[in-house]
């Protein structure tokens, strides 16, 4: 396996998908809603598609799971995993914080991932075993160790009207041990910016494949720890993450799960 190739693939994808959104960024034709408050628009979609073809062209036997168009299995071991507009809400006002995901993985290993907010032209990037780039220069995560001291990113899930007594626990005290607590509406970027160590932790619950995939890799190679709320390894499958620069890490599963029993 050519893990540059698949790097490449990935970057050029990710700049086709953007350079839709981009077109689409204030000029929404249509917001349909696949939920009371999860939206989707025709950005998302034919990004989704552009960013699909451009894999296919280079790689036509590989799978893809795309957040919009569900699964596409082919025969090889490789699987693309794909958020073709991470941030749709904020898209859908003309709030500039949004990405395009894209991640490849062996037989459900990650191999590569890449993160693309166009509008700041920040690219975020790993390969496995081979560091975290943002813009082609190594990142890292923060060297914070006390929570006090700590910046924070939290999302909400699109149920969010049936845990919110739940959300709103941990929120608060997160916000009362942290030196702030931010919500920014990209899962991928709130995982790139704890690899770049702009946030020293984050947490969020009820995530999909597609919004994680390659933030979780690009956050692990920046030195990042992430697990569940219970300390297992964190996989695309689990439904919470809590990523840190992993020297807060317990200070924050005291904080997010204090009897450590979910
Ligand atoms: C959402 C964003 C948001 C997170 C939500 C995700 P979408 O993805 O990542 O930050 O809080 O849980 O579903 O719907 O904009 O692709
Ligand atoms: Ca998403
Ligand atoms: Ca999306």
């Amino acid at each position: 396996m050519d893990y540059r190739q698949i790097k490449r693939v990935a970057i050029s994808a990710a700049h086709e998908g953007a350079t839709v959104l981009l077109k689409k960024l204030g000029r929404l034709s249509k917001i349909n809603k696949k939920g009371a408050i999860d939206l989707v628009t025709d950005a998302d979609t034919e990004s989704e598609k552009t960013i699909i073809e451009t894999i296919h062209t280079a790689f036509p036997d590989h799978s893809i799971l795309a957040e919009e168009s569900g699964l596409k299995q082919g025969t090889s071991a490789c699987q693309w995993i794909i958020d073709p507009l991470d941030g749709t809400t904020n898209f859908a006002h003309s709030l500039g914080l949004f990405s395009v995901s894209i991640a490849c993985a062996v037989d459900k290993d990650l191999i590569c991932g890449v993160v693309f907010n166009p509008v700041t032209n920040e690219l975020f990037s790993a390969v496995k075993g081979d560091g975290a780039e943002l813009n082609g220069n190594p990142i890292h995560v923060s060297n914070t160790t006390e929570i006090a001291e700590s910046l924070l990113v939290t999302g909400f899930p699109y149920n969010i009207r049936e845990v919110l007594d739940q959300i709103m626990d941990r929120l608060a005290r997160c916000l009362a041990a942290s030196q702030g607590v931010r919500r920014l509406g990209s899962a991928a970027l709130d995982l790139c910016y704890v690899a770049c160590g702009r946030f020293d932790g984050y947490w969020e619950q009820n995530l999909e494949p597609w919004d994680t995939a390659a933030g979780l890799l690009i956050a692990r190679e920046a030195g990042a720890r992430v697990t569940d709320f219970a300390t297992r390894d964190y996989t695309v499958e689990l439904p919470q993450l809590l990523a840190t620069n992993g020297k807060i890490h317990q200070q924050m599963l005291d904080l997010i799960n204090p009897g450590n029993n979910i």
